[in-house]
């Protein structure tokens, strides 16, 4: 008897940390649908264990268990991408090599896991490639740029990010502008997100105003100097307009070993939560009057939802969220902030739109460049 045997695509889908799974999520639903020629495969790498930093993700964005996790967890730099090195190198020594590896955005896990696989000789694609915030002592920064330089596809989500690494020598050949993957998963969740109960859950009435602050970066969270600036705007603040800060573990460590506490707790109208859901921190973004965070994903979201979104940081690699965006960085002082966050809510609000191929068919121009380039089409 003779049977054709069609080689099935194994492909490796890597996450880590909290913004790796929304950007994974419509990427591994979308190569499901493409079952007769990809397998994909989740790979954790444990960067982010909290339940509220991981499983939560997992479950609002209805994605399978992960095949392997990883299971690194928290450490220095060196530590941590050491250590996902080691494990993802032996996982795939162990038999399970694939046919490439796709890893996503700017963490440890991203670097790590490219480099395995590169010195493997295993095809890396860059997911969110080309993002530049000029930034070195950004740790994310130096991920972005060694994890391009390695990659054999790069996946840009703006025109941006095509010219950045045009300008540092990538052969165009290799470089694919198809949007922004993480407005994938917002497009798809969004009526599920409205249904959330969060606003009633936290006291939120009706149209009741309130900031969204998030709050994460090394620069702003790790030293004191930078949070009594913080602490000290959100005081101000606090006196105009209730404030809803979901807290990132880093941020809530850092305060209390940084004997902050009595700082916090002296602020007016501010509400603390734990890290929060996928869903529920969609339907907070949707409905608030403005936010402040120095999250990268955020000045995403918030420019598609039309929200106004103040960056807390002195650069930003979504430089298209502040050109035709709602976004607007914002100097690191207790002055600025203040002025900038006046400004709308006294109605001064800047007017954005919505950048090209921001538009929840991402992961479906992936799998076709996919298809082509494995010429599986
Ligand atoms: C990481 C990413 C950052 C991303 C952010 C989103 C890198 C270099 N940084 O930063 O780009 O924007 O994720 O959250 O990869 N911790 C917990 N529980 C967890 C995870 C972390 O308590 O589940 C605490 C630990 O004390 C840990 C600290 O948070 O040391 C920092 O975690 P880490 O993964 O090193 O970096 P993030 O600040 O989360």
């Amino acid at each position: 008897m003779n049977y054709y045997c069609k080689k099935i695509t194994i492909i490796h889908l890597i996450v880590g940390a909290r913004p790796n799974f929304m950007k994974m999520a419509p990427l591994n639903d979308e190569l499901s649908l493409h079952s007769d020629k990809f397998q994909a495969m989740l790979i954790h790498t444990g960067q982010h264990y909290d339940e509220k930093m991981s499983k939560l993700f997992f479950q609002d964005l209805g994605m399978p268990e992960p095949h392997a996790y990883l299971n690194v967890g928290s450490g220095t730099h060196g530590q941590q991408t050491a250590r996902i090195i080691e494990r993802y190198e032996d996982y795939i020594l162990q038999g399970n090599r694939p046919d490439l590896v796709i890893v996503a955005g700017d963490v440890n896990s991203t670097i790590a896991c490219a480099l395995v696989a590169k010195k493997l000789h295993i095809p890396v694609a860059h997911l969110e490639a080309g993002l530049r915030s000029f930034d070195e002592r950004m740790p994310e920064e130096i991920n972005r740029i060694l994890t391009d330089r390695i990659s054999d596809l790069l996946f840009t989500p703006s025109q941006d990010g095509n010219a950045n690494l045009i300008n540092e020598g990538v052969a165009p050949e290799k470089v694919y502008f198809v949007g922004n993957i993480m407005i994938d998963s917002l497009v798809k969740h969004r009526v599920k997100a409205e249904e959330s109960t969060i606003l009633k859950d936290l006291g939120i009435a009706g149209h009741d105003p309130y900031a969204l602050v998030t709050l994460h970066r090394p620069s702003n969270v790790d030293e004191v100097s930078g949070l009594m600036i913080l602490l000290d705007a959100f005081a101000e603040l606090g006196r105009h307009i209730r404030i809803v800060f979901p807290m990132h573990p880093r941020t809530s460590k850092n305060i209390e070993l940084l004997d902050l506490t009595s700082r916090l707790e002296e602020i007016p109208n501010l509400t603390i939560t734990e890290p929060i859901g996928y869903l529920d921190f969609m339907k907070l973004q949707m409905h608030a009057r403005l936010i402040l965070t120095d999250s990268g994903g955020i000045q995403e979201e918030s420019t598609y939802f039309g929200v106004p979104c103040l960056t807390l940081r002195e650069n930003t690699e979504r430089p298209i969220t502040t050109a035709i965006g709602t976004n607007q960085l914002v100097p690191l002082d207790s002055q600025s902030i203040i002025e900038y966050s006046e400004r709308i809510l006294t109605g001064d609000i800047k007017k954005g739109s919505i950048p090209k191929y921001w538009d929840g068919k991402t992961a479906e121009r992936v799998v076709h460049v996919l298809d082509e380039w494995f010429n599986l089409a």
